[in-house]
């Protein structure tokens, strides 16, 4: 039986999930083929289609990925699954010959966002029955009584039969909306917004700030009063309101946003992340022992966005009645389409017991001979390692020399988190790592930390864990006598977001790990996602190509296929054209500086990029007078055709030094990620 789940929006985050006779076959999140963070396009709502006068978005593209990898048409399907608004909507447009297929996910009461969450991560546990705690932003809305926010079920066997323990719905989004809201209303506050779609909030950032952050006058009075499963978000709501921070959380402006310089945090921004994180662990906890209280489980599921925040995760483990926690990989809205697949299998065949899931490597597999023709096409050469064990003493050894290592394995993770199949790993000892991770590949905020991948079995020598964390969604103490040891991956605070890797899960990711440990007695490695900065993972293997030539990574394997990094100075990227140099004019909040320096700037200004931000060009002796000019022409230089190593001779210097041809290289690969610079390689256009 070939059930669809699919998560149209309105809404983010949509993507599809098929599920074949209870089993997870495939998912994949729309961001992974759109390449666009939570699969939204910049104007959103004006972007979207309208089917019958309901505006959304339909992700045709993970629709199509999911038949594909199962070789299925259309009308091999048993059942389309589609969310009950604007359901009815894409009902009419999905190209299958029997439209009673498509199945609407209605659940009485207007609840069905949180109960496709539920029933996402109660089924994908391997747990007979459990407590199920649901919390996000907003879900499902009745008018007049509001958004579901925050609620609680009971599961008494996996039949589907289920109990609602408790739900709490908020009248308002924002300033007036329950945990979830809070939090990103800070978030906003703060600066952490996804600036390219420009109203979600980041709050994974306000996690990692937070222990940054101490107890302040002035904040500690509470925010959020709890009663039984009933929160009481007045303390917030009128904090925010006399502070004036509801002014400041617009997600379309980050002009007065608290924090204007990453590298200069305020201490109140600090101060602030650690009193909203703080509430939020204090409430989640509450709810969570209320929930037990109500429902006598030992087992408790978590779904929705706020169960994202592996610090409360990590605390509920630790410190809550449960005797087991099971937290979804996908648990923000990319897991809708699974409680979706789930919700059309229950009701076509509940009589065929649903599969816990064994991983969340649930993407496509791309072959070694199509891996192969890719990098044949772009004229890159590589070199095939003999099995498993070889492929990982190889890249151990890599990884001991503290190389950073591209590692692209079997299918795809779905869900936030690498989980070492689309992974940027490294040595988590040096204590320089973070810094040099940071300069050269990953390129965020310095205060985030990054996290381990721990063989399960010594797991518990080196952090203070309660139980396993497959999809590394629990953070747990580092243990005092380990931090010096791995300080790369250890936060300010001690603690560590960690990843249990099981060798009957992952053969060949706990190989590595292994490898890593005989060659330096460290049975874990630094892992953190395979994208570029504000991109998605990669999916493909040209996504993970393009991710490796635009930053500065020393090794990149693609399956057992060890790519060799190609001359850059060979290299032949061009200028797009929608990108101009300007020598002055750049208005804004760091006119100033762009003035002295000039800016590239696109589409008539609305984006620019000031070159007090990129790389400088050394080795060249440039009187600083004159940097914009030069860096101006050898920019201007590349028409796809030049080399790198001609233009810089034509524009810069007839000679060619090292620290120049370096400096270029750094150049040429940050104007590539800002889009300033195209670049194809053989017929391979990235
Ligand atoms: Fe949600």
């Amino acid at each position: 039986m070939n059930v669809i789940g699919v998560h149209t929006s309105p809404g983010h985050d949509m993507g599809a999930c098929l599920l074949q006779d209870g089993i997870v076959r495939c998912v994949i999140e729309e961001e992974r083929l759109s390449l666009v963070k939570h699969a939204l396009p910049n104007d959103a709502v004006n972007l979207w289609p309208q089917y019958n006068g309901c505006f959304g978005y339909f992700p045709w593209a993970s629709f199509a990925y999911c038949l594909d990898e199962a070789k299925l048409s259309i009308d091999d399907l048993d059942a389309v699954v589609v969310p009950a608004f604007p359901g009815p909507a894409f009902a009419q447009i999905i190209p299958i010959r029997d439209k009673r297929k498509v199945l609407i996910a209605d659940v009485p009461e207007g609840a069905q966002h949180h109960f496709m969450h539920a029933l996402s991560a109660f089924f994908a546990s391997d747990f007979e029955q459990a407590a199920v705690l649901v919390v996000d932003g907003d879900g499902s809305m009745i008018p007049g009584e509001g958004y579901e926010a925050e609620s609680g079920y009971a599961f008494d066997d996996r039949s589907g039969a289920y109990r609602t323990i408790f739900k709490n719905r908020y009248l308002e989004r924002g300033i007036g909306g329950g945990i979830g809201w809070m939090y990103d209303v800070v978030s906003a506050a703060l600066g952490f917004v996804n600036t390219r779609i420009g109203y979600l909030a980041d709050p994974g950032k306000t996690m990692g700030l937070a222990p940054y952050g101490r107890l302040r006058e002035g904040l500690s009075a509470p925010w959020i009063r709890v009663d039984g499963f009933r929160l009481d978000l007045s303390g917030f709501n009128d904090w925010a309101r006399g502070s004036g921070i509801d002014k400041i959380a617009r997600y379309e402006d980050r002009s007065r946003a608290l924090i204007q310089d990453e590298n200069h945090i305020p201490d109140y921004a600090m101060d602030l992340a650690f009193k909203a994180q703080a509430e939020l662990e204090r409430a989640m906890l509450a709810l969570s022992v209320e929930l037990h209280r109500s429902t006598a489980k030992k087992n408790l599921c978590l779904a929705g966005g706020v169960a994202l925040n592996s610090v409360a995760n990590g605390l509920i483990s630790a410190q809550g009645p449960f005797e087991r926690l099971f937290v979804q990989p996908a648990a923000g809205d990319g897991g809708q389409s699974i409680g979706l697949a789930y919700y059309g299998h229950l009701k076509l065949r509940s009589d065929v017991r649903i599969k816990p899931i064994a991983h969340a490597f649930a993407g496509r597999l791309y072959d070694e001979n199509e891996v192969e023709s890719t990098l044949r096409a772009a004229g890159l050469g590589y070199r095939k390692l003999d099995d498993e064990q070889s492929l990982a003493d190889d890249a151990a050894e890599a990884l001991a020399n503290g190389q950073i290592v591209g590692w692209f394995q079997g299918a795809s993770e779905y869900g936030p988190r690498a989980l070492g199949h689309r992974s940027i790993l490294a040595d988590p000892r040096p204590t320089t790592m973070k810094d040099h991770l940071n300069s050269r590949v990953k390129f965020r905020e310095l205060f985030r930390p990054f996290a381990p991948s721990v063989l399960a079995e010594h797991a518990h020598e080196v952090f203070d864990l309660r139980q396993n964390s497959p999809y590394m969604l629990l953070v747990a103490p580092v243990r005092a006598e380990w931090r010096d040891r791995v300080p790369a991956i250890t936060h300010i605070d001690g603690t560590a977001r960690v990843q249990t890797v099981d060798r009957n899960v992952d053969s060949l990711y706990a190989r590595l790990i292994e490898a890593f440990r005989t060659r330096t007695g460290i049975p874990l490695v630094l892992n953190t996602s395979f994208n570029l900065r504000g991109m998605p993972i990669v999916e493909s293997p040209r996504d993970a190509l393009r991710a490796f030539l635009f930053t500065d990574m020393d090794r990149l394997y693609l399956g057992r296929l060890d790519l060799k990094r190609p001359d850059p100075l060979s290299l032949t990227p061009a200028l797009s054209p929608e990108w101009t140099l300007n020598l002055g004019i750049a208005a804004d909040w760091r006119q100033r500086e762009m003035v002295s320096r000039g800016a590239f700037v696109f589409d008539g200004g609305k984006r620019s990029v000031a070159l007090s931000d990129l790389p400088r060009l050394d080795g060249a002796d440039i009187p600083a007078q004159d940097e914009v000019n030069v860096v101006g022409r050898f920019v201007f230089a590349l028409d796809g055709e030049t080399s790198i190593a001609d233009a810089l001779k034509a524009t810069v210097s007839e000679e060619v030094n090292q620290s120049l041809a370096r400096s270029a290289d750094l150049l040429v690969q940050a104007l590539l990620r800002h889009g300033i610079l195209r670049l194809r390689v053989g017929s391979v256009e990235l």
